[in-house]
């Protein structure tokens, strides 16, 4: 039997895998689907003070290995997740992380306020990453000054596990972690979805409305695996990893990079239990290979020489 537990700041997770926001509704959609008490936690679509239309149609395209979104926040608002969306998520049998954005730091404090004084979720995480809106969006963590004084304020109206979600669209992501850290974040989530742009070339229009979007999936699972491997080496507090995750072998590639727990994604588009088959996974490789505790394999890469054996070695049927 594996120990699969994990500790995100205060929160204990019964093991390492969450949803990813956005992609995993605010769980209602999947059950019957998945058992929720499988998994470490959801982490909801993100929620904002105000309803939000999102961006034009068409928002969505699928690309080589991975898609391109630009929804732009669509979702009801505050008031409304608080009457029709948390009622559900606070009977799962899980950990639940609301996710929040704002077009400002007040908006930011606001929508964290509100939610503050609900029962039935664990933990925030605050979206400093959407690149697909106009106010707000990355500017939260495209500047460690603007990332540490936003974190900061929002640490002062909870006492809920903090988590700051960041973009890959800057030079040094790490020294934004470390300002999240010094902001009080419990953890980081690491990464939201790379900017990236399609073009029908036979309209010669982008296939999204917006231009440009976020790329997410396996396209760009090396990039994140490589942010997280840079955090974990310059903050303290524990990283999520996040982005293009399918398999148990690609979670596990974040676990020994780094990450304490990661999120599965855009796999959800194709497989709804995936994130149950990569806790599953996890947990055969631990047994298979010996690891009596998940903790034993985070941040277990050795750098020392790279193994080309090792790809016929490991397998997590
Ligand atoms: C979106 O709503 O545009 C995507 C959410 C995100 O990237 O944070």
């Amino acid at each position: 039997m594996v120990d699969m537990r994990v500790q995100i700041g205060p929160l204990e997770l019964r093991n390492p895998v969450l949803t990813a926001s956005g992609t995993f509704g605010y769980a209602k959609e999947f059950e019957g689907l998945v058992d929720f008490s499988r998994l470490g936690g959801v982490v909801s679509k993100t929620v904002t003070l105000e309803p939000r239309a999102g961006n034009p149609p068409p928002r969505i395209v699928e690309t080589p290995a991975g898609m391109l979104n630009s929804i732009g926040l669509a979702n009801d608002g505050v008031d409304r997740f608080i009457a029709e969306k948390l009622p559900y998520l606070a009977s799962l049998s899980t950990r639940v992380i609301v996710n929040v954005a704002g077009k400002s730091e007040e908006e930011f404090v606001a929508i964290v306020e509100r939610l503050e004084r609900e029962s039935g979720f664990d933990a925030f995480e605050l979206n400093f990453s959407c690149p697909n809106v106009k106010e707000g969006g990355l500017a939260f963590s495209s500047d460690p000054k603007v990332t540490e004084r936003v974190t900061r304020a929002v640490r002062r109206v909870t006492s809920r596990c903090l988590i700051v979600k960041l973009t890959p669209n800057v030079t040094d992501i790490a020294s934004i972690a470390r300002a999240a850290e010094d902001g009080g974040a419990d953890a980081i989530s690491a990464i939201n979805t790379v900017v990236g742009m399609a073009v029908d070339v036979y309209t010669r229009r982008p296939r999204l409305a917006t231009v440009t979007g976020g790329l997410s999936g396996p396209a760009i699972r090396p990039i994140a695996v490589a942010r997280v491997w840079q955090i974990a080496q310059q903050v303290r507090i524990p990283v999520i990893g996040v982005g293009g995750i399918f398999q148990p072998e690609d979670a596990l590639e974040f676990l020994i990079a780094g990450a304490t727990a990661v999120q599965i994604g855009t796999a959800h588009f194709v497989q709804p239990d995936a994130a149950i088959r990569v806790a599953e996974g996890i947990e055969n490789y631990c047994e298979r290979y010996g690891f009596r505790s998940v903790r034993q394999i985070i941040g277990s890469l050795d750098t020392t020489s790279p193994d080309p054996s090792s790809a016929a070695a490991i397998s997590t049927e």
